[in-house]
């Protein structure tokens, strides 16, 4: 446990902090991100554990074929996506596989959450939002801000 004064504490005090601006904007788990080689494939292997059926979409802007099976939880998904166009997933699926690839979370206003991010030393792949699946605005934020996991933030409708 943190006594008064110590570093424990004060950084205890920042994340407390941090997490009351971003509760305010509301961020709650969305989906998790799983890249694969085949999209009907994985499909099947989802649907065995009883998934589906979902919204199928192609996102040119990011390259991908996109899957979005709900989850019994309203506005939780399973997003399996297979690139598209040789680039920067061709190579990630290359070198490290299939598999879980990025979480997503949630908010009321991404530009807002983005600039608090950013005020907060958080390193952003992405600086302004893009065009995601279904329409919604994404932004990812880089791993290295995030202890090795890519997190997208995203404002649905
Ligand atoms: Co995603």
């Amino acid at each position: 446990m943190a006594t008064p004064g110590d570093a424990a504490e004060t950084a205890a005090n920042v994340v407390q902090d941090l997490g009351v601006q971003l509760a305010s904007n509301g961020f709650r788990f969305h989906h998790i991100g799983v890249i694969v080689r085949d999209l009907p494939q994985a499909s099947e292997t989802y649907g065995l554990l009883g998934f589906g059926p979902g919204h199928e979409e192609d996102v040119p802007s990011q390259g991908v074929r996109v899957l979005l099976l709900p989850t019994a939880q309203r506005g939780q998904y399973i997003e399996l996506f297979a690139p598209t166009t040789e680039g920067s997933l061709t190579r990630y699926l290359e070198k490290r596989g299939e598999g879980v690839h990025h979480l997503a979370f949630a908010v009321d206003d991404i530009r807002a959450a983005l600039e608090q991010l950013r005020e907060n030393g958080v390193r952003l792949v992405d600086n302004a939002p893009r065009a995601g699946v279904h329409g919604w605005s994404v932004a990812f934020l880089h791993p290295a801000s995030a202890h090795g996991v890519l997190i997208e933030l995203v404002q649905p409708e």
